[in-house]
């Protein structure tokens, strides 16, 4: 009975209910609306705790404190807060004035700012990290105005800094989950929404798929994790790791040794075919390995 009221739920949310206004105001797209989608959420936005993979990958992975973190789409400071803690000199960035208001009021002494990402308003390699956590850019649309935005972001660290950044992936929505018969009806009947939506509204030849999670329906970003790692590379991100949200052991699956094979291709199929978020930790090449068009042609950048 419960696998008929949630079918019915996702069918309805998905299929009857995008014809109201919530259609338009769940698709992101450009900064204007982002802000004024996440300008409604400061109540979900307002936690502090981390999860346990962003604590293991922030302590693992970023530069030893103080270095300057820029954190971009702070929203009202669950992960600025965090890293001030830690000992970091940081620096909140994000386009809602209300997220931003509520992350000032909340922790008086970080430095919190509203700032588009596609536009920073700092010099280039000022900062030694950036992270834009909890699949922040993935609402952004389309994919050139993501793109610019990955290519500010290497303006603005150092060579050799790090940038970390959460993705949605769309093919473990295909992976069967027929554990039991519940969750077989659940996984085709998401499936079967997803792929209506996305022929009513076709968007899935440029990686924008629609969302189900417990917010409702969004349109996001969902690329495969190759293809995105290998456009990173194209702007001058180099992979340092790649790996899920699920942690064993103290770390982070589709990390080196925690699969049953080592390999690269092997770890990145596992991570493409399980994990619905992808972690990606990368590092800003030399000046030297970055290819011309990047972002320190086209964007001056401003004195921060
Ligand atoms: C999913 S929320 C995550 C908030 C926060 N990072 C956290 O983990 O709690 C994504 C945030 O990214 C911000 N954002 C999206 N696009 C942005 C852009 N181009 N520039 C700055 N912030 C942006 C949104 O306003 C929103 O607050």
């Amino acid at each position: 009975m419960r696998v008929f009221f949630r079918a019915s739920r996702l069918l309805y949310q998905g299929l009857v209910k995008p014809w109201g206004s919530r259609w338009t105001q769940r698709s992101g797209g450009t900064a204007d609306q982002i802000a004024s989608f996440y300008d409604n959420l400061s109540a979900i936005y307002s936690g502090t705790m981390l999860s346990d993979h962003e604590r293991y990958i922030f302590r693992k992975y970023l530069p030893q404190p103080p270095a300057r973190v820029l954190d971009i789409g702070c929203g009202a400071g669950r992960t600025t807060s965090f890293l001030a803690e830690e000992g970091y000199d940081v620096v909140g960035i994000d386009l809602s004035h209300v997220l931003i208001k509520s992350a000032q009021s909340r922790f008086p002494s970080i430095n919190f700012r509203v700032m588009d990402a596609g536009d920073l308003l700092f010099e280039n390699d000022s900062f030694d990290a950036a992270i834009f956590s909890f699949n922040g850019l993935d609402c952004v649309a389309p994919v050139g105005t993501r793109l610019q935005i990955l290519k500010e972001v290497l303006r603005v660290v150092k060579p050799g800094g790090r940038f970390y950044l959460s993705s949605h992936n769309i093919w473990e929505k295909f992976r069967p989950k027929t554990e039991n018969i519940r969750s077989a009806l659940l996984w085709a009947f998401e499936l079967f929404t997803i792929l209506t939506r996305q022929l009513v509204r076709p968007r899935f030849w440029n990686d924008y798929w629609w969302n189900y999670d417990s917010d409702g329906w969004i349109l996001v970003f969902s690329g495969s994790p190759g293809k995105n790692l290998s456009s990173f590379g194209k702007i001058g991100w180099e992979k340092i790791a790649v790996c899920g949200r699920t942690m064993i052991g103290g770390r982070c699956l589709g990390e080196e040794g925690t699969l049953k094979r080592d390999d690269e291709t092997y770890r990145l199929r596992w991570l493409t075919w399980n994990e619905h978020h992808i972690q990606y930790i990368l590092e800003k090449q030399a000046p030297s390995k970055i290819c011309k068009d990047t972002a320190y042609e086209s964007s001056p950048g401003q004195a921060s």
